[in-house]
């Protein structure tokens, strides 16, 4: 019996590969997308999606949302005058909630699939070889063969040495999503991105959430400015951070887990707590890939080693997302999977870096793109900062969310916007002025020039522009 033959074989099913996949078939080739995830959908195949719509982006925001919401009945709807008495979460429903969102969009790629003629194969893909028409690669008991092949396995967290992730007791991003109670205590290794946004939701829902963080500096590739208002509100919220420790043994403790650690200062310190997140960052997905069987370098993170387009140093063989070097986020990853199968149709592919945006959905919500201003001083760039506090902005008072500002820094000599850094409510949404912006090679005269409706949230970010400027109309 000969080979399946596809034009393209996209091997994972994450945000990177799915949408490579849907771009290639739109483009015309004839395309297959593997995936290997041992979570079956309601049909018993493999849930597509990848980290980002299972143990990721979407049920993180799902958690995220219902947790607000609970802090919100709990702490702010008095003030307002709705009175309920007080709020108690069934973590069972909040859970089974966030897995249904997971198992509508999941579904729902399957279904995009069918629209754009994707076939979806069922199985660990990797490389055999190359003949036939192309690249063979066998997916499961199969053996596909592919002209054009696209790497996007993605990544997974990487554990600490000698720590055993039961996902019960100690945790990764998997079980920081599936706890079915709140643990009184919670420990947190790493502050990054996972470690403020699980420790916010656990913290919201009640337990005492202590962060344990190797480097010295709080969110070090934010704005400083930035990031000490972040650790200022979080603090308050709550949230318990030490800096710059070093972790040492972590056993089994009275209360679950005792974690021994040494402190800022040298100073030997334990921390008892009922169940511990370890985040401290993600690796690139490239276990039983058969890199080795047909020569696919990887770089000294192992990494798919890729060039400015994506393409890896086998002729036809291209990589995306988290499994090559950049940003581990979604929108990152699918931008390469659009470029990529833009590129194979002879188009002009292109993923421009320094406009992707970040964003950490914590309450009050983060959001950057572009230069810090830290970057800027150590670039020698000579700038202008146009700040505007939340605190002056009618449609946040409002809200009932006065907390952050907007920080815009613009070229001194071209007025040209070089960064947007927020912090405040529904900063994930209006960062997408500052990546325009950006793209556009705006000046901040031309956003101070735009009518932006009122009152909302972006009017603080048309006075930050005006404030560049040092004509602010309302602070
Ligand atoms: P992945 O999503 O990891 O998908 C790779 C897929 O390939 C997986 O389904 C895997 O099963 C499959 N696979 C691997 N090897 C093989 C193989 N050999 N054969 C077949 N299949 C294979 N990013 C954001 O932008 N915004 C967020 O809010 C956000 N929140 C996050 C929250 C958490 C808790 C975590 C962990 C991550 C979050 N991220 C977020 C990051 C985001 O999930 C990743 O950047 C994104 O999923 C990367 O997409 P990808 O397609 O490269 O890889
Ligand atoms: P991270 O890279 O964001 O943060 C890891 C943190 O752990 C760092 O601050 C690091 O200094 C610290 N650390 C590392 N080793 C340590 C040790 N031994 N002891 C103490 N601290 C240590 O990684 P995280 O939070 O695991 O998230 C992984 C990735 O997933 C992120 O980098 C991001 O790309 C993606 N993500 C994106 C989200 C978003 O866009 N909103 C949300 C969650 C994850």
């Amino acid at each position: 019996m000969s080979n399946k033959q596809f034009d393209v074989l996209v091997i994972g099913g994450g945000p990177g590969g799915y949408v490579a996949a849907i771009r290639a078939a739109q483009l015309g080739f004839s395309v297959a997308c593997c995936e290997s995830n041992p979570y079956a959908d309601p049909k018993g195949e493999p849930r597509l999606g990848g980290t980002c719509l299972n143990v990721g982006c979407i049920p993180s925001k799902a958690l995220l949302h219902t947790s607000h919401l609970f802090e919100e009945a709990a702490h702010s709807f008095a003030g307002q005058g709705i009175k309920i008495g007080k709020p108690s979460i069934d973590v069972p429903a909040m859970v089974a909630r966030k897995d249904q969102v997971v198992t509508q969009l999941t579904s729902g790629i399957k279904g995009l699939f069918k629209k754009n003629k994707v076939t979806q194969l069922n199985g660990h893909g990797s490389f055999v070889g190359q003949g036939g028409t192309g690249w063979q690669v066998k997916v499961g008991e199969e053996v596909v063969e592919a002209k054009q092949v696209i790497v996007a396995t993605g990544s997974k967290p990487r554990h600490l040495p000698n720590v055993k992730v039961d996902n019960k007791v100690v945790m990764d991003n998997e079980g920081a999503l599936a706890q079915q109670s709140v643990p009184k205590t919670l420990a947190i290794i790493g502050a990054g991105v996972i470690g403020l946004e699980m420790g916010s939701v656990w913290r919201r829902l009640g337990s005492e959430v202590t962060v344990l963080e190797m480097a010295p500096d709080f969110l070090p590739m934010a704005d400083q400015d930035v990031a000490k208002e972040a650790l200022k509100l979080f603090t308050k919220q709550g949230m318990n951070f030490q800096m710059g420790v070093k972790i040492g043994d972590i056993k089994a403790g009275k209360k679950g887990v005792a974690i021994a650690y040494t402190d800022k200062d040298g100073k030997a310190q334990s921390l008892d707590a009922e169940r511990l997140i370890v985040s401290v960052g993600r690796i690139p997905n490239t276990d039983g890939l058969g890199a080795d069987k047909v020569g696919l370098q990887l770089d000294d993170r192992g990494r798919v080693a890729v060039d400015a387009h994506n393409r890896t140093n086998l002729p036809g063989v291209w990589a995306i997302g988290d499994v090559v070097a950049g940003p581990m986020l979604a929108h990152k990853a699918m931008e390469e999977g659009v470029a990529v199968a833009e590129t194979m149709a002879g188009q002009a592919g292109h993923v421009d870096f320094s406009t992707i945006p970040s964003v950490i959905y914590t309450n009050p919500e983060i959001a950057w793109v572009g230069k810090t201003e830290q970057q800027l001083k150590a670039d020698g760039v000579a700038y202008k900062v146009g700040k505007i506090p939340f605190l002056a902005n009618g449609r946040a008072l409002g809200m009932g969310e006065p907390s952050g500002f907007v920080k815009m820094l613009a070229d001194a000599k071209t007025d040209r916007i070089l960064g947007v850094h927020i912090i405040g409510a529904n900063a994930s949404e209006l960062i997408s002025e500052g990546v325009l912006s950006l793209e556009f090679s705006a000046a901040s005269e031309d956003l101070a020039r735009i009518c932006h409706a009122h009152p909302t949230l972006s009017e603080a970010v048309h006075e930050a522009a005006l404030a560049c400027d040092k004509r602010a109309l309302h602070f």
